[in-house]
């Protein structure tokens, strides 16, 4: 056991820099879907509190934040494509900035992981292909099975894509820090990456590049607004998260990264295993993957203080994300570094709304 001497002079604890960006640490937040928006996915006074009180991360990634009305597949969760959202969020944002913080949006598309009674007009939500997910999603008359999606034409990518660029223009004027594009856990990008949601036979289906192509696309899209050093993406190679999978992860996501390579994004975002399980599920090589980009590399699913340290003694991460602490723990970063006992999460209150569960986690000594 490090005493608390040592665990403070760790690089875990100390600041890191990646282009014009600087983090108070390497413990990120990472993004949690905590569905405290209101029903036209405005932030709440509540959300500046919970956010607040987490400050003292590395940096914060937003909760998913659906980029249109199309994008989304759950009550409440919030937006970032209105007026009122955009004021909602820069309350937010300006409060982390007060306290030091830094705070980027995630852009989030759930594709088929949607109902039609979330989506305009009642229409089928989009995918890559007509094959549905088996998914639940929370509607307003409760839990659903998600509805078998429409195909997104080729003519109508245009279109999502500037739905990101607008999304992303909104961020700005919100005042985040940058923008991370989730294009992991089964949601749209990745319905396109993964070969059994996308049967496409035009240039976004088939071969690993063209199954490619729509991430890439958004991502360079989205740099055009913020500048490449602000922007990151997300991804999960193995994660069957949402009923997708893909065939050769390995050859499919270092394809990926030698477009990225290319770009200087804030960092990449890695999913290892299965989203909030088994770090080992699936066959992949995250140490030839890290080894592989050139650039920031985070880490993340179900780490724990003693695995971030190791990670970084061997240097197969820059940055480690953790969900489920910070949850529990709005001082996740001071329990850490004086090695002091965390809050236990309570599952009943993660989505069911209101303050308990949310903003009334203990800070230490409270
Ligand atoms: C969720 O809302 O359940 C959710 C959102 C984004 C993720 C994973 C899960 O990446």
């Amino acid at each position: 056991m490090n005493s608390k001497e040592q665990l403070e002079q760790k690089d875990l604890f100390l600041p890191f820099e990646t282009g014009p960006l600087k983090f108070k640490n390497r413990i990120i937040m990472a993004p949690l879907t905590r569905s405290r928006a209101d029903e036209d996915g405005n932030p709440t006074p509540m959300m500046k509190e919970y956010y607040s009180q987490r400050a003292g991360a590395g940096m914060i990634i937003s909760e998913a934040t659906n980029i249109s009305k199309e994008a989304v597949g759950y009550m409440k969760t919030p937006g970032i494509w209105s007026e009122e959202q955009i004021l909602g969020w820069k309350i937010i944002t300006d409060e982390v900035h007060q306290k030091g913080g830094t705070i980027f949006c995630q852009l989030w598309h759930c594709g088929r992981i949607s109902h039609s009674d979330l989506q305009p007009d009642g229409d089928a939500p989009v995918s890559a292909s007509e094959i549905g997910a088996d998914a639940d999603v929370f509607t307003s008359d409760g839990m659903k099975k998600s509805s078998t999606p429409r195909a997104l034409k080729t003519e109508e990518i245009p279109r999502l894509i500037s739905d990101y660029v607008h999304a992303a223009t909104c961020a700005k004027k919100a005042g985040f820090d940058g923008v991370e594009v989730h294009s992991a856990n089964g949601y749209l990008l990745h319905q396109f990456i993964s070969d059994s949601s996308n049967k496409r036979e035009d240039q976004y289906g088939g071969s690993i590049e063209n199954r490619c192509r729509l991430t890439l696309e958004v991502i360079k899209a989205v740099t055009k607004v913020w500048g490449e050093e602000r922007v990151a993406v997300r991804f999960g190679p193995v994660s069957p998260f949402n009923g997708v999978e893909t065939s050769e992860p390995q050859k499919t996501y270092e394809y990926m990264l030698d477009t990225l390579n290319e770009l200087s994004l804030a960092y990449v975002h890695v999913i290892e295993g299965k989203t909030g399980g088994d770090r080992d599920y699936g066959d992949f090589d995250y140490k030839k993957f890290r080894d592989h980009y050139k650039g920031t590399y985070m880490a993340n699913n179900n780490y724990d203080l003693d695995l971030a340290l190791k990670k970084r003694e061997n240097n197969t991460a820059d940055l480690i994300c953790f969900g489920r602490p910070f949850i529990a723990n709005p001082d996740l970063v001071e329990r850490y570094k004086k090695g002091a006992d965390l809050n236990e999460i309570d599952s009943d209150t993660l989505y069911q709304g209101g303050k308990k569960g949310y903003t009334d986690y203990p800070f230490l000594g409270e």
